[in-house]
């Protein structure tokens, strides 16, 4: 059965909405600054794309419910921090920790949580960096700060992690031995393809600085 707010909180929640829709912008709005730069000023760009979503009212009571929380606004403000998510997706395993830094190095930014699955991928074999940053939104009257969650990950993590949540929801998050398996083992097989790619791309970029291209 449907979980629902009451209509009091609900209209409660759907201000806050709002708010979170803001902060999801500005973050957003970082993120295409950082593509702009790194296309016209730089020489590439390792962010291949960039998806955002905010959680529905629906998602927010189910995930309050599970957690056994009473279903408030203020509970969905003080339990959640993934009410508006962003996932950076990047060429290269190692543009996501440069990606990290440079977002969260942003003065009016505080962390308020990262997590590395890149470094230490979780049991499942979900790779990526997960880093959940306070944004500052300026309001006529007041300044508020809300947490937007940003995954980063390369393609092929993201292909991973896809597919994984995909097959986990048609078992109903009751997955054969077999399957778990398999995707432990095309989990690192991905990590292994992010590092050879990762070297073709060093030594493209070797080659090219010994032997620059002649411009006709
Ligand atoms: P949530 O309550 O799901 O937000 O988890 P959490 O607060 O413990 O944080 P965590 O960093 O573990 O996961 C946050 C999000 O990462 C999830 O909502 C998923 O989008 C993603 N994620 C985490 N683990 C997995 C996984 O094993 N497979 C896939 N496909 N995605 C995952
Ligand atoms: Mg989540």
């Amino acid at each position: 059965m449907a979980v629902l707010f009451s209509g009091e909180e609900f209209v409660r929640l759907k201000a806050d909405l709002v708010l979170y829709k803001c902060a999801l912008n500005n973050m957003a709005t970082r993120v295409e600054t950082l593509v702009e730069e790194f296309s016209n000023l730089h020489e590439s760009n390792p962010i291949e794309h960039v998806k955002k979503r905010l959680k529905s009212p629906e998602r927010i009571a189910e995930k309050l419910h599970k957690r056994g929380c009473e279903l408030t606004a203020e509970n969905a403000r003080t339990r959640l921090t993934d009410i508006a998510g962003m996932r950076v997706i990047c060429s290269y395993a190692r543009d996501i920790f440069s990606i990290a830094k440079v977002l969260s190095n942003q003065p009016d930014m505080k962390i308020l949580k990262q997590r590395d699955y890149v470094g230490t991928p979780k049991a499942s074999g979900y790779r990526s960096y997960h880093i959940i940053l306070e944004v500052p939104i300026y309001l006529t009257d007041a300044v508020k700060r809300l947490p937007v969650e940003v995954q980063i990950r390369t393609q092929a993590m993201d292909f991973w992690a896809a597919l994984e949540h995909k097959v986990r929801y048609r078992f109903n998050d009751e997955m054969p031995d077999s399957i778990i398996r398999s995707l432990y083992e095309c989990s690192e097989g991905i990590a292994k393809l992010d590092k050879e790619m990762l070297n073709i791309q060093d030594i493209a970029d070797l080659t090219r600085q010994v032997a620059p291209k002649i411009h006709h």
